[in-house]
């Protein structure tokens, strides 16, 4: 298939403020270049995969990239997809890291970095090259839960429901401009790792509707949350 590239424009629907800070995904191929970062089973990763190889959103998936050996590589190289591996430990401090990490995305030019399950923080070298164009899920109703354990919180704070959240990244912890949200009841007694299966249906689900809703080319950027 011959790439094409098209002009590539979505609505902020705020007074322009976020315009200018997100002006994000112009100038993008068809059908979307995309590389995931993964660092446990890679469920999600699988979802987006599969979605792209049925057609259900018109997007490419060029490689899977991980901060530890984690399955989401094995189960990208069963599928041809190129992995790569970028781990903190090999590198004699963080800055460096995330610099090797930007160097090893832009390996794959794509039009967007959807991290899927990666537990990692994305500096600014990171953030330098690619806010804007980086997503990330998070299994929580932000601004509800950020952080690492956000299933786990959400059980300690005795709420009733929960669920997940996709958004924009920028440099705080799952703080960038939320995109979409789905909510998830919590079953009295359940465990973390039930609740956690659970809000992962979701969030599959809308990890495959929001790429493929950008692929289409319309996508409105909500407001930051409180502004
Ligand atoms: C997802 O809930 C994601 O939001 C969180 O880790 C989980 C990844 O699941 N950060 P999987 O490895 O894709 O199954």
């Amino acid at each position: 298939m011959t790439r094409r590239r098209r002009p590539f424009s979505l609505t902020c629907a705020t007074d322009g403020g976020w315009a200018a800070q997100w002006p994000i995904l112009t100038g993008v191929t068809s059908p979307l270049r995309l590389v995931l970062l993964a660092s446990g089973t890679g469920s999600l990763a699988q979802e987006l995969i599969d979605a792209a190889g049925r057609g259900v959103v018109a997007a490419t998936v060029v490689a899977v990239g991980a901060d530890r050996d984690a399955a989401a590589l094995a189960m990208a190289s069963r599928a041809g997809i190129a992995t790569f591996t970028v781990r903190p430990t090999d590198f004699p401090d963080r800055g460096l890291w995330d610099r090797a990490l930007a160097a090893a995305v832009a390996v794959f030019s794509p039009d967007l970095v959807v991290s899927a399950g990666f537990m990692r923080v994305l500096g600014p070298a990171f953030l330098d090259r690619y806010e804007g164009r980086i997503l990330n899920t998070h299994p929580a109703l932000l601004p509800a839960f950020p952080g690492a354990h956000a299933v786990r919180d959400a059980l300690a704070a005795g709420v009733t429901e929960t669920g997940c959240s996709i958004h924009w990244v920028d440099a705080g912890v799952d703080t960038g401009p939320v995109i979409d949200q789905r909510r998830v009841t919590i079953v009295p007694g359940e465990g973390e790792s039930q609740l956690h299966e659970r809000i992962k249906v979701a969030e599959r689900a809308m990890l495959v509707e929001t790429v493929a809703r950008l692929a289409s080319g319309v996508l409105t950027v909500p407001d930051r949350p409180g502004s």
